[in-house]
């Protein structure tokens, strides 16, 4: 660890610490709270440490033609904005990141909008946003030594730790609520090589025990409160940037589970604009599924400063979580940036899951409250016709194949789900035919008709 370019910040009490003081759970020893990751050499105007905005520009497009490992990842790419390692030599990679801006024509005309995207981040190495963070991190436990990891998950840290760790030679241990996640998660987490527990407990649960395992342990921790994870996950922020021309979205609107991703790419904006990169920050709203809305709860209740966790119910597997550990960084990005946090109803994620997947663009069901809090936004006229808004797509749709076979079956939402909404389903609904194996029979269904 790069210990002369950065420290450790805590969240709530402002503490530093350097890199190797911090706890095995990253909590801070005086007040219990999680670290940031800060560059103090960059905030002094004239500081010999501040990075040139221009020439990394210049610099970052550059290595997209370059054949050096490192300047193949969309995370280390922008290595100079997280100087956290030592030696680059220990760097993991996969080739995360350099995921694509998609413009998302039919749901803006839907909107009445001309300036919709969806940044794709389920076009990772292993299908999820997590790679970017799990990158950073995971190349930090191999530079300082540490044999084993180890993340309590929903299912995508898990597959994303799980393939870093076995390209580095470390160990991983998996904890994932038993019968809770999606099958493509634990196939991943089985094919990487983890030793993989199914606790008889929700996602809450495998947080409080992996906490005190790496008490006890020699672990290294790779859930997002470590603050290394946030640094590569922060990276999404310029490539959105540099892919804009610089110019940075109107709106920004994320998924919200453990809150950690809202924040890291609050951070990413942040520190461009503190650099000088970027002239302003895009509002960055959070959208959380109704049956796993604390942060939502918390808004309505004391604006943001007090958490009451919940007992986490939704078919959005990955966002499952009632007591998310970064929802005190979550809500300051929220409030600094004039962003919205807001719930969307099981009905809004699988029609709006459906909509992404007819312009060509799968994601899990996770992802598509982003869509379903666009919809409800420009319902409720908080988003204007000319605002560019960037959607972060989380994770690919192969992660969660059940949830989209059985939408299209007819079998995933109930009868009081559907009331109301049963034109809309039924005009995205694409089943399956069984049919005879004669031509005649196949023609027939593309004329349709069959039903
Ligand atoms: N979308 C997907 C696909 C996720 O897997 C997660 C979190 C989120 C959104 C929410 O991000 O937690 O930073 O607010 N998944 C974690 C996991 C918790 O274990 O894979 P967050």
């Amino acid at each position: 660890m790069n210990e002369n370019l950065h420290q450790l910040r805590c969240f709530g009490c402002g503490d530093r610490i350097s890199g190797s003081d911090a706890r095995p759970d990253f909590r801070c020893a005086q007040c219990g709270d999680l670290f940031e990751v800060e560059y103090a050499g960059w905030s002094l105007r004239q500081g010999t440490n501040r990075p040139n905005p221009g020439a990394l520009k210049w610099l970052w497009r550059e290595r997209r033609c370059s054949s050096e490992i490192l300047d193949q990842s969309g995370v280390w790419r922008f290595r100079e904005l997280l100087p956290i390692l030592e030696n680059y030599g220990n760097a993991v990679t996969l080739r995360e990141g350099n995921t694509p801006l998609y413009a998302l024509t039919r749901a803006a005309r839907a909107l009445g909008m001309d300036q919709v995207f969806a940044k794709h981040q389920g076009m990772n190495p292993t299908g999820s946003f997590k790679d970017t963070g799990m990158t950073a991190a995971l190349s930090v436990a191999r530079e300082r030594g540490f044999e084993w990891v180890a993340c309590a998950s929903t299912g995508n840290t898990s597959a994303a730790m799980a393939a870093y760790a076995a390209r580095a030679g470390l160990r991983s241990l998996v904890l994932i609520p038993e019968g809770k996640i999606a099958w493509g998660k634990l196939a991943q987490a089985m094919d990487y090589g983890a030793i993989t527990c199914q606790l008889k407990t929700d996602f809450d649960g495998c947080v409080k025990v992996l906490a005190e395992i790496v008490r006890k342990e020699s672990i290294y921790l790779l859930n997002s409160v470590n603050p290394y994870r946030l640094e590569g996950q922060k990276t999404p922020a310029f490539e959105i940037a540099e892919a804009l021309d610089w110019n940075v979205p109107d709106h920004l609107i994320v998924p919200g589970g453990n809150l950690a991703n809202s924040s890291a790419l609050g951070k990413g904006f942040r520190e461009m604009r503190e650099l000088g990169m970027v002239a302003r920050m895009p509002r960055i709203s959070v959208v959380q599924a109704q049956g796993a809305n604390p942060l939502v709860r918390s808004f309505a209740k004391t604006h943001g400063r007090e958490l009451e966790p919940v007992e986490a119910h939704t078919r959005a597997s990955a966002i499952r979580i009632g007591n998310p550990a970064s929802w005190r960084k979550a809500a300051r990005v929220i409030q600094d940036t004039d962003g919205w946090c807001f719930d969307v109803s099981e009905t809004e994620i699988a029609i709006a899951k459906a909509e992404l997947g007819a312009e060509g663009l799968g994601c899990e069901p996770a992802s598509a409250v982003t869509l379903a809090g666009l919809k409800k936004l420009r319902a409720e006229g908080k988003i204007a016709d000319s605002d560019s808004v960037v959607l972060l797509l989380t994770g690919h749709t192969l992660k969660d194949a059940d949830y989209t076979i059985d939408f299209h079956r007819g079998t995933l939402l109930k009868d009081d789900e559907l009331a109301g909404h049963e034109r809309e389903v039924d005009a995205l609904r694409r089943n399956a035919f069984a049919v005879d194996a004669n031509p005649d029979a196949v023609l027939s269904v593309m004329r349709g008709e069959r039903q």
